[in-house]
């Protein structure tokens, strides 16, 4: 009996450690996960028959216990027999194996389209090291457009608290694919993406992206995900994570012999990389993959892997169209502090007794100058930057305590302003510019809130500038990680919706989260006044920064030369002003600025009909046209109306747009109002050279459109 029942477990073991296949819903992706002889966790993925992700490892690497570690020493890997007792990556059998199916289609609460299909098959295989007597499970999610992992900790006697020295999960590419990426950074993603082959990630590092190397260049092949490659079969990979929570953020590092990316997570002030406690789980690693570009445009696997929202109630949630005294800062034509700081002593705290700076920007007037250009135009709120005090302090550098968030400059009468605003039915959006102190923050987060309440407002745009404080700590830890998080749920209990700026790289947690409506994360349209953004920016970021979430660029710029603004600032926009309206359509967000301000819209009244037409919210969204780096096309539906928005943007050639709208319900007539670049329109030389054109149009109609170097165009489509 005992004999019998040997051989049944040594059948199983050896059925068990066999390869072990799912194969997407489609049919068209297979992954194959196995365990090698040193029982090591490999999976791969096939996509329409060809490897797209070679045999790669899996795993984690613990610190050892009790030893405490500093980022120098982080790097050893220590004795033989410490790494067998802190491998979470060998040693392993498979002890269990499950598969399963899901299909459901849920609703956001807002989005690019109103309702998503969840449909994934699942495998999940739980793995013993019989050396530590310890488990994980790895659960694949296999989609009809890719797949996601994660690793699980279950409760257990011999894995309670532990701290990671790495995650090894591994992305084998399969060749020397051409791949867009930014450099590895711990603390910002404000780069330009550079697309090189991964054989030259290196040398361009080591050169420098945007005139100088990486901040904190933990390796000269480290690039930031989302990650987009496209391979030699004109197969388009996007690499990211989802549902980043209580875990540090991902980069990858490549190894560029073999063409292998590597995890390598944010290590905290001591180097550590994550400290746990089962039960929990990873993020999810995700990889979408297509034949078609446009198909990555429109995954929603990173979302359907975060959970559904746990608000009771999510209708005080409502996308946003804006402006805002935020541009005249950007460019140097107002200031965000009150004083002339060139006179201000450092650590100053009496702001009654400082000189007034003529330049300030958030006063009474001028922000109600904002109000009735909003109330005017249908927007629904107006942000003000630089309407507390301590910008002066934060300047000077001098602690960590600068911002309180409730004490307006003199010349900002916040409850004044709020009655003007809501009279005319505007709200003022909030700023906590948090200096990255964010101990700081997190002492007044609730007065904040609260304060924001009582006054009227519902929105905030927070930012982190900066080094974090607690010092060491980097902004894509797992300990700031949890302090967005908590930053946003704790604006869900005052109703508040939350726009993060330089915080980590969003990973779809606005499914669980919606009052998180965008986060900035990526160079956005400030740096069109810090020197010029590169005009493909707008054609690759939709395939990068996007693919975690919406992003709060703040488009809409007519004035392209800055030194008309200041003429201090020679920065110029690189876009044509067509391509401005575009970028309405090609970059989603539900919280969405008109940046420029209300004079340079006054001059271009016809194109700004389009910003004020535009809606924020959407029932369905097509790719036209696309290709990373050259051009997008984008053709939206407004949500509950048969009304359609399209944009095009283009890199720096001149290009032809050629679209169908077979989008349009057929056998029903359109007006399509086309806002294109003129002639000879040129994003450098003539940006505001463009036309306007009437036509109409039904689902059979073709438009053949030129667009300028660093143009494109935008058609609004309503029914006749
Ligand atoms: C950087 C942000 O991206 C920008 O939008 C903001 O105005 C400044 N920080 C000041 O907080
Ligand atoms: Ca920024």
């Amino acid at each position: 009996m005992y004999r019998l029942l040997l051989i049944a477990t040594c059948l199983l073991c050896t059925i068990l450690t066999k390869a072990q296949q799912l194969v997407s819903p489609n049919k068209q992706f297979v992954m194959v996960f196995s365990v090698d002889e040193q029982g090591k966790p490999l999976y791969k993925l096939q996509y329409k028959g060809k490897d797209v992700i070679a045999p790669s490892h899996m795993g984690l690497d613990l610190q050892p216990e009790g030893k405490k570690i500093t980022f120098e020493t982080a790097g050893n890997t220590g004795g033989a027999a410490q790494k067998e007792i802190n491998s979470l990556y060998d040693g392993f059998k498979v002890i269990d194996s499950k598969t399963a199916s899901f299909d459901k289609t849920w609703k956001p609460v807002y989005g690019e389209v109103n309702q998503i299909r969840n449909h994934y098959n699942e495998l999940s295989v739980t793995l013993q090291q019989n050396k530590t007597d310890r488990k994980i499970i790895i659960r694949f999610r296999l989609f009809d457009d890719g797949l996601g992992f994660r690793y699980e900790f279950p409760e257990q006697k011999n894995l309670t608290y532990f701290v990671i020295k790495e995650e090894k999960t591994e992305f084998a590419m399969t060749g020397d694919n051409t791949a867009f990426w930014i450099p590895g950074d711990f603390d910002t993603e404000e780069y330009t993406y550079a697309k090189t082959k991964l054989s030259e990630i290196k040398a361009k590092n080591e050169k420098g992206i945007d005139g100088n190397a990486s901040q904190t260049p933990f390796s000269l092949t480290g690039v930031q995900t989302p990650l987009l490659l496209k391979t030699k079969e004109n197969f388009y990979i996007s690499i990211h994570e989802a549902a980043l929570i209580d875990y540090s953020a991902m980069n990858l590092n490549l190894d560029d012999k073999n063409f292998v990316f590597q995890t390598y997570l944010t290590p905290d002030a001591q180097g550590n990389k994550g400290h746990l406690q089962s039960p929990c789980v990873t993020p999810w690693r995700t990889i979408v993959v297509s034949d078609k570009a446009g198909d990555i445009l429109t995954s929603k696997t990173i979302l359907n892997l975060n959970e559904p929202t746990k608000y009771a109630s999510t209708d005080w949630i409502k996308p946003m169209k804006y402006v805002g005294v935020w541009w005249e800062m950007i460019t140097g034509k107002s200031t965000w502090a009150y004083a002339d700081i060139d006179n201000v002593q450092l650590g100053v705290t009496d702001y009654s007794k400082l000189k007034p700076n003529e330049k300030h920007g958030a006063n009474n007037a001028n922000v109600k100058k904002y109000i009735d250009f909003a109330a005017a135009n249908g927007f629904d709120g107006v942000l003000v930057e630089g309407w507390n005090e301590g910008w002066e302090d934060w300047f000077g550098k001098t602690k960590d305590y600068v911002f309180d968030f409730v004490t307006p400059y003199p010349d900002f009468d916040v409850k004044g302003l709020h009655a003007y605003a809501a009279s005319k039915g505007v709200k003022i959006i909030m700023h906590h510019e948090t200096s990255s102190s964010v101990r700081n923050y997190e002492r007044h987060m609730d007065t904040a809130y609260k304060f924001m309440v009582e006054n009227g407002y519902n929105a905030v745009k927070s930012g982190y500038v900066g080094d974090i404080i607690p010092r060491g700590e980097k902004h894509y830890g797992q300990w700031i990680v949890n302090h967005y998080l908590y930053a946003i749920k704790q604006a869900a209990k005052y109703h508040i919706m939350v726009d993060a700026h330089e915080s980590v790289h969003m990973t779809g947690l606005q499914r669980t989260y919606p009052n998180l409506l965008a986060q900035e994360s990526a160079k956005g349209t400030e740096y069109e006044a810090f020197g010029g953004n590169s005009p493909d920016h707008t054609t690759i970021i939709p395939f990068t920064r996007l693919m975690g979430g919406p992003m709060d660029y703040t488009p809409g710029i007519f004035e392209m030369d800055i030194s008309k603004i200041n003429p201090d600032n020679h920065s110029h926009v690189n876009s044509t002003l067509a391509r401005q309206l575009a970028l309405y359509v090609t970059l989603y967000s539900p919280f969405m600025m008109a940046a420029d301000f209300p004079e340079h819209y006054e001059k271009y009244k016809d194109a700004f009909q389009f910003i004020k037409d535009v809606p924020v919210d959407w029932d369905d969204t097509k790719v036209l046209e696309a290709e990373p780096g050259d051009y997008i096309t984008y053709a939206r539906k407004q949500k509950g109306k048969d009304a359609w928005f399209v944009g095009r943007t283009n890199d720096e050639e001149p290009r032809d747009s050629n679209i169908t709208l077979d989008f349009l319900t057929p056998e029903k007539k359109y007006i399509a109002t086309i806002y294109a670049d003129a002639k000879d329109a040129n994003y450098k030389t003539n940006p505001q050279a463009y036309t306007i054109r009437k036509i109409e149009v039904s689902s059979k109609s073709k438009i053949k459109q030129a667009c300028a170097p660093g143009g494109g165009y935008a058609i609004s489509i309503v029914e006749k």
